[in-house]
């Protein structure tokens, strides 16, 4: 059985005192429930909330990680160092980080090994445009971005894995993507991998973001093939978030 897992991308909001405000909030209201929770937080805040969830339940991620290992590379944060603060998660390749700052899927599988070679699971994002789906080329898309990781660190890697299926249309926009469409897409991408390694497939976590609200995270998350959520807008809210927990 696959444990469900909801992660906040706080993406680059707050303050250091809303971030504590915000992580002490969300840990007052943990009830020991089952499903895995973790929050994505920015770089310079990842001491703070990290000390305050050491030891709980409540585990911490970056949003991002360099790719290469250490040296000259002005701006970026290294995994190595993500793993002084006990970063559990890094999300790598988000549509955010691809869109605007660059990030092509070979840079994107570079940062996805060196999260892996310090113990540190990648939370790999993968999804479409509105173009890319009103012109047939969704799985097309989803490929590439899977076979670039693939080719770098190979499918097995994945057994340290998380896959978020974020649709680009449906992020910040109010528009979430169906049940249906996002299990269609879960199942897809659940295949490539059952095609490869079955037991790795079976066990692998796939989350959906992208618009998640209180609202309709319960229908989504009872589709088959969604194991959880990355969560936006709604993480920043600590009532939300827990509601959308709770919904896992
Ligand atoms: P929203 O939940 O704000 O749509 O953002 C989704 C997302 O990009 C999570 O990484």
């Amino acid at each position: 059985m696959r444990r469900s897992l909801v992660v906040g991308n706080w993406k680059m909001n707050g303050t250091q005192a809303s971030a504590i405000k915000l992580a002490s909030d969300i840990l007052a209201g943990l009830n020991g429930a089952d499903a895995e929770i973790a929050v994505c937080v920015p770089y310079v805040y990842l001491s703070d909330v990290g000390q305050l969830v050491k030891g709980t339940q409540l585990a911490l991620g970056a949003q991002n990680v360099g790719d290469q290992e250490s040296g000259a590379y002005t701006g970026e944060i290294s995994a190595t160092m993500l793993k002084d603060f006990d970063c559990k998660f890094a999300i790598v390749g988000h549509s955010e980080r691809r869109a605007y700052y660059g990030d092509s899927n070979a840079m994107v599988a570079a940062r996805f090994a060196q999260a892996l070679a310090q113990g540190i699971k990648p939370i790999l994002c993968v999804g479409e445009t509105l173009q890319q789906r009103e012109q047939d080329q969704t799985f097309q898309v989803i490929d590439e971005e899977l076979d670039a990781v693939f080719d770098l660190a190979g499918v097995d890697a994945f057994s340290d894995a998380v896959i978020a299926y974020e649709p680009v249309w449906a992020i910040g926009t109010g528009m979430t993507a169906s049940d249906q469409q996002a299990q269609e897409v879960h199942q897809y991408i659940r295949g490539r991998f059952a095609d490869k390694n079955a037991a790795l497939a079976e066990n692998l976590q796939i989350l959906y973001g992208g618009s998640v609200k209180p609202g309709n995270a319960k229908a989504l998350f009872a589709m088959p093939d969604i194991d959880g959520g990355l969560i936006g807008g709604a993480s920043l809210d600590a009532d939300s978030f827990l509601q959308i927990y709770r919904a896992a």
